[in-house]
């Protein structure tokens, strides 16, 4: 050990959160409708699978842009040659306008203003470089993305401190909780630099509001902040009210106020809205030129291939596509989350209202055995062991509050998630019977320790078996 870093032999990293052992465990026995039926359904990656079909036609119509051929004619000495860390022109010239048209042309983006990353994650870790000295201190309303605490804290020494929300207001962001979390960073020593907010929410599944983005810009301005806006999601709100980017705010009310556009950094990425994690493609996009001109620097240990770079910018620049694939991804979410809310509230499970994303965040608070984090890590192994779906849990988006749970919905086809929805309908059923069963058992006391564990151990028999019998007839209907 004493010969590696203190880096390399850390567990800052977060690895050992119920977010990544749920990955772990999904990947130990993966369901799939023929191979492996009763296997653990994937419900913890929020990626999104449902345009496959629209960018699948559109490389086939366009295969020069694949194929290395500008105009017919070979480009892959130039591409294989290319480097400039500053990024082709063409591509960020059409990324900018993708931003745009998905802020429905509310606001422009200045192509100059774009540093390309490799994917949201290498964006979010770039600002830290860029904003923050180790031991410094970001807020971030919680729950928030469980990868945040590897992207923003790892190998930056950044610490996040959390802003506290709570399902009293529906999670919203408040005044008192912003300045809790100033006092209490306070209180730790730390020096706050900025607040982070994804928008919409990752694990919310929501938008943040205007009056919402117009208090963080106040209270930025007022304790002299950055403000970060993740707008990785910002491409798929299917549902009003409507996405609003911190950059309308800004051209609106703080049009003139130089100071203030310096301090707020927009990170978008292509993982999300178009679909494509592998790919790698993600941004910095900042109003501070001293800003934009660190991150190219820093830009040179996670650039992004040139033959993507140059793959995306044929196919962002096509208009006509562009706006095709903004519209059907958002109409296919909205039915897919659809899905999954009715499913869900089926099994007399609720969901907290959202308008965006690739997941739900799911209210099991009912299913606890106590409100309890313990309780909740209890529930949590039953879903993924018994009911072999992996979701994530409240405490891995660091939520105060035991038993909500993020769903993804995206990443699967119809059948998969209807047979999710029919595993959750039999759990739900089969504990509250072992529940009631229980209680029966407790009011007659009679031997009830043993008694209880009997019944319980039955019961679980019994669902099994039944799931079994629904996994395969789903089965036989999925092929
Ligand atoms: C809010 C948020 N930011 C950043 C990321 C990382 O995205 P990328 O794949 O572009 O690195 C994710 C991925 O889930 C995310 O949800």
């Amino acid at each position: 050990m004493g010969l590696l870093s203190t880096k390399a032999t850390c567990n800052s990293h977060g690895q050992d959160s119920s977010y990544f052992l749920g990955w772990e465990e999904y990947e130990k026995n993966p369901y799939h409708e023929i191979r492996n039926p009763n296997g653990i359904i994937q419900m913890g990656l929020a990626e999104n699978q449902l345009c496959f079909d629209l960018v699948e036609r559109w490389l086939e119509e366009n295969p020069d842009a694949a194929g290395f051929k500008r105009d017919g004619k070979s480009i892959f000495k130039e591409l294989a040659l290319f480097q400039d860390y500053n990024g082709l022109p063409a591509f960020k010239k059409a990324l900018a306008e993708f931003m745009s048209e998905i802020r429905d042309n509310k606001v422009t983006f200045d192509p100059d203003h774009i540093v390309l990353t490799a994917g949201a994650t290498s964006a979010n870790e770039t600002l830290m470089f860029c904003l923050a000295e180790p031991g410094d201190a970001f807020l971030l309303p919680t729950p928030y993305y469980p990868g945040f605490d590897r992207d923003l804290k790892w190998r930056t020494g950044i610490e996040i401190v959390p802003i506290q929300c709570s399902s009293s207001n529906g999670f919203k962001i408040t005044k008192p909780a912003l300045l809790e979390a100033y006092q209490s960073a306070q209180n730790r020593n730390l020096k706050v630099k900025g607040v982070l907010v994804t928008n919409p929410s990752n694990p919310l599944g929501t938008t943040i509001s205007t009056q919402e983005l117009n208090l963080l810009l106040q209270f930025i301005a007022s304790k002299n902040l950055h403000l970060i806006s993740d707008e990785i999601y910002s491409g798929t709100v299917f549902q009003t009210p409507a996405f609003v980017s911190v950059m309308e705010i800004l051209n609106q009310s703080y049009k003139h106020n130089d100071q203030i556009r310096k301090q707020v950094h927009i990170v978008y990425s292509l993982s999300k809205d178009l679909g494509l994690p592998g790919f790698r493609v993600g941004a910095v996009y900042s109003n501070d030129e001293v800003v934009v001109a660190a991150a190219t620097k820093m830009s040179s240990f996670g650039l992004v291939s040139s033959q993507t770079q140059y793959l995306l910018s044929v196919m962002l620049s096509d208009e006509t596509f562009r706006r095709k694939y903004i519209r059907e991804n958002q109409m296919r979410l909205k039915k897919r989350q659809r899905m999954l809310v009715d499913g869900l509230e089926k099994a007399g499970i609720k969901c907290h209202k959202g308008n965006a994303g690739l997941f739900s965040w799911v209210d099991m608070r009912h299913l606890l055995g106590a409100n309890t984090f313990e309780a909740e890590m209890e529930l949590w192994r039953k879903i993924v062991f018994e009911v072999r779906l992996n979701v994530s849990p409240s405490q891995s988006c660091h939520c105060s509050e035991p038993g909500w749970f993020r769903v993804c919905f995206a990443n699967m086809s119809e059948a998969t998630l209807d047979l999710a929805m029919k595993r959750f309908k039999a759990f739900v059923v089969d504990s509250t019977t072992t529940k009631l069963n229980s209680t029966w058992i407790r009011s007659r006391n009679v031997n009830s320790t043993s008694n209880n564990l009997d019944t319980k151990r039955k019961s679980v028999a019994k669902w099994v078996f039944r799931l079994s019998i629904h996994d395969r007839s789903s089965e036989s209907r999925d092929r």
